[in-house]
């Protein structure tokens, strides 16, 4: 009963208004507050992108300098949240560390409710954006069973995340030569990732944000949803997945007999890296980063056999009618886990990064959405299919 619009996944609805992220998904178009995210990516970095999206416009290079000193005022994570780590069991799941982490910190910062306190949301968008990296690093340190590294003022963003991560300017495991034009150009290809996955208008953890935010929750536990939203393979858990779907591919020999079972939908498998809710025609930043990786990884001299098979599966779908019929094209998350596992990051640490990157998006969503006047709670409705009433 009832006079409602039956929109299963949101595809026909609108949820909000905002001018923070513009795609057109025909067109393969993805705009930062109207900057296209492969612009940034190539002339940007990582910090003065966040502020692009949080402030609305590019900074000027005095504000950029007080971003980044505002950004290392609060990069330390609080003694009392780092115990917090030694309290999950082995082999907990980095995203479920994360998850809890984050949620964490809307005990340790309380938020006033008040909308017009600009000042207060800065505050909390500054201090998730500074202490996620750190969050992040040390899910990687503590499975190691590594000391606490704290960060340093000299490195960007992006070298911080490996410093703190991996140690004194080494490099993650994997990567030869530990020399500092590498670690240098390994930075650069991370900053490149963090950028092209800031933010992406309303996808499921934006949204889950958002909503959690329309009843003027903690923004800290607000984003913590947005983490727990994430981590699924249809959506950050992905890159993660694409490796999984290589490996156990093998061989570029075996692509045309895996590329049928998924045309047969055998036991549910989907080509992962494959496919886009908004992009129907190509994914910008799959295209900027298909073309980064094979740069970087040769610059690397990195030869990843699983470079091979995602050419031949890339290749065998893109000229497949199943596919073409379905506009279904490599999304970002085809190429970044090979760059990332080509540069040493371990696999389990894919989702965690993506959440490194997408809480810019997220915590600027949040503040744009409780700064429009008439904040309203979302509460979609539904089609009731259940017992007509009846008397007990
Ligand atoms: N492999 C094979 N078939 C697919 C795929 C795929 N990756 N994606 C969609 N299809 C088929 C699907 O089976 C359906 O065909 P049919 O009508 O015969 O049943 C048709 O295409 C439409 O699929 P859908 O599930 O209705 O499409 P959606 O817009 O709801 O799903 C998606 C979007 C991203 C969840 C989906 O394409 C998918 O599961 N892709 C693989 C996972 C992935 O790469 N996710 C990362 C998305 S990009 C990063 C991000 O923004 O988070």
């Amino acid at each position: 009963t009832g006079c409602f619009t039956y929109d299963p996944g949101l595809m026909e609805t609108a949820t909000c208004q905002s001018g923070i992220t513009f795609l057109d998904g025909d067109n393969g178009v993805c705009c930062y507050r109207g900057y296209p995210v492969d612009q940034l990516a190539q002339h940007s970095d990582f910090v003065t992108t966040a502020y692009l999206l949080l402030h609305g416009d590019l900074p000027t290079p005095e504000q950029d300098i007080a971003w980044r000193r505002e950004l290392q005022k609060y990069m330390v994570v609080n003694t009392r949240l780092v115990e917090f780590y030694r309290s999950f069991p082995d082999g907990a799941h980095p995203m479920a560390q994360m998850n809890s982490v984050v949620g964490a910190m809307s005990a340790f910062f309380p938020v006033s409710l008040d909308p017009n306190d600009k000042e207060q949301h800065i505050t909390a968008a500054t201090r998730l954006i500074a202490k996620m990296n750190m969050i992040a690093a040390l899910i990687y340190r503590t499975d190691k069973n590594k000391s606490v590294i704290y960060p340093r003022q000299d490195l960007t963003y992006a070298e911080n995340f490996m410093y703190m991560t991996f140690g004194d300017c080494t490099l993650p495991p994997g990567v030869v030569n530990h020399d500092m034009e590498t670690f240098k150009l390994v930075a650069k290809a991370i900053d490149a990732f963090l950028i092209l996955h800031a933010d992406h208008e309303q996808n499921a953890s934006t949204s889950t944000v958002r909503i959690a935010g329309s009843s003027q929750a903690n923004p800290y536990a607000c984003v913590a949803a947005g983490v727990a939203s994430l981590w699924g393979p249809a959506h950050g858990g992905a890159n993660e997945a694409v490796i999984q779907m290589l490996e156990k591919i093998g061989r570029p020999e075996n692509v045309p007999q895996f590329v049928q079972d998924v045309k047969n939908k055998k036991d549910g498998v989907r080509l992962m890296g494959f496919g886009h809710r908004v992009y129907k025609n190509f994914d910008p930043r799959a295209k900027y980063f298909g073309e980064l990786v094979i740069d970087v990884l040769d610059k690397l001299g990195v030869e990843d056999p699983h470079l091979d098979v995602a050419r031949a599966l890339q290749e065998a779908a893109l000229n497949d009618p199943y596919f073409v019929e379905r506009k279904l094209y490599p999304n970002v998350d085809f190429w970044t886990g090979i760059m990332l596992r080509g540069i040493g990051i371990p696999t389990n640490m894919f989702t965690v990064m993506f959440a490194l990157a997408r809480t810019v998006g997220w915590i600027s969503q949040w503040k744009e959405m409780v700064e429009q006047p008439g904040l309203k709670i979302t509460r979609p409705r539904q089609i009731y299919i259940g017992q007509p009433i009846r008397s007990m």
